[in-house]
């Protein structure tokens, strides 16, 4: 592929550092804007919400805009929805602005699984949206801003609808981030019954890749970015068990308001046009998050393949001693299901 200059919105982000370092990877120049200083990336600390700001990070050189910065996370948005219409649907005609403005061919936008609401079959794109939160609708306004762009032929846009992403660097106000420290603590982790399409990053990243790069059906094309298997929260924790060898304690509550019961991806249309695949296994893609979080040596990223984007876990399980936590048998057993 022909070296790209690549300006990432919300590089500093969980998503956004995986991206960064796959793009620069595959040797493209990557150029990052965000809040908070990116690591990565030739980058520029600023708002999206400030055009003059924003047209430090693009410009006549840039070839292709991802934008992935928002304000993130159903339910805060419930008690302060004022941020999210500010951030996620201001900010985004911002970087439509002013990516048109500097005639940058495409656009890829980073919606979301929210918008639809409780998937009760898989969800296809076509699908009627269900807004449950205030994070969803900023999402669903993003997304038609941007297909207003597309239909007036001043941007080909790609929108990608992730489903509940986790691994290394997750954000600490996701669940497995929670639960993880929670359990590191000794502490019980609050759960309630939901079922979830959960993605590995480095699949997210495959598919955020080939809506970059693939020719698309269409000057505005969407497509979910899931693994395409719900999990429940009770496979969840028997899978947290089996990785680290140890009870979960849990204290079951119901849903916070805005979250959706059950989530669940069609990704056939990914597949097909951007040869997307969610194959990592829940196992080791938990395993490999817990042995970062824990710091350790182990060096599990290294062994994800990061062109498929797929880790091949061992089948051995592991039996609960019911002992106290050990971070070097927790790291161990991490590295024995991800290896
Ligand atoms: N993580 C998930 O499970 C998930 C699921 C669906 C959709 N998404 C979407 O993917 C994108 C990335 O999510 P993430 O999990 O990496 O979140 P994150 O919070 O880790 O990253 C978002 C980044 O955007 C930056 N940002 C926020 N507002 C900004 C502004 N006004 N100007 C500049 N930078 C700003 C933040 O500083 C942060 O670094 C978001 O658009 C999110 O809505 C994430």
């Amino acid at each position: 592929m022909n070296q790209l200059t690549i300006a990432v919105t919300g590089s500093a982000g969980f998503i956004g550092g995986h991206l960064c370092r796959r793009l620069k990877a595959d040797g493209h120049r990557v150029v990052g804007f965000d809040l908070h200083e990116t690591p990565q990336s030739d980058r520029f600390v600023g708002d999206i919400r400030d055009s003059d700001a924003l047209e430090s990070a693009i410009n006549g050189s840039t070839d292709l805009v991802i934008h992935l910065a928002a304000v993130a996370g159903v339910t805060a948005s419930v008690d302060s929805p004022e941020r999210y219409v500010q951030h996620n649907i201001d900010g985004t005609l911002n970087v439509l602005k002013v990516s048109h403005a500097n005639r940058v061919p495409r656009v890829v936008i980073a919606s979301s699984s929210s918008v639809y609401g409780n998937c009760s079959t898989p969800a296809r794109e076509s699908r009627q949206l269900r807004p449950l939160s205030p994070y969803a609708a900023s999402k669903i306004a993003a997304e038609a801003l941007a297909e207003t762009y597309a239909e007036r032929r001043l941007l080909d846009v790609a929108v990608v609808r992730p489903f509940t992403v986790y691994g290394p660097g997750q954000r600490r106000d996701m669940a497995f981030s929670k639960f993880i420290s929670a359990h590191l603590r000794g502490e019980p982790v609050a759960m309630w019954p939901f079922v979830r399409d959960f993605t590995y990053v480095d699949d997210l990243v495959v598919g955020l890749v080939g809506a970059a790069t693939r020719d698309l059906r269409s000057r505005f094309r969407v497509f979910n970015l899931g693994s395409g298997r719900p999990t429940t929260a009770r496979e969840l924790i028997r899978t947290f068990e089996r990785i680290t060898g140890q009870h979960l304690e849990v204290r079951w509550g119901s849903a916070k308001p805005g979250e959706p019961e059950r989530t669940h991806a069609d990704i056939s249309r990914a597949h097909a046009e951007l040869g997307f695949v969610g194959g990592t296994e829940l196992g080791a893609g938990l395993a490999a998050q817990i042995a970062a979080s824990l710091g350790s040596d182990l060096h599990l990223e290294q062994e994800i393949d990061l062109a498929s984007g797929i880790m091949r876990p061992r089948s051995e399980t592991l039996a609960p001693t019911g002992r106290r936590h050990d971070r070097g048998r927790l790291a161990a057993a991490a590295e024995v299901v991800a290896s």
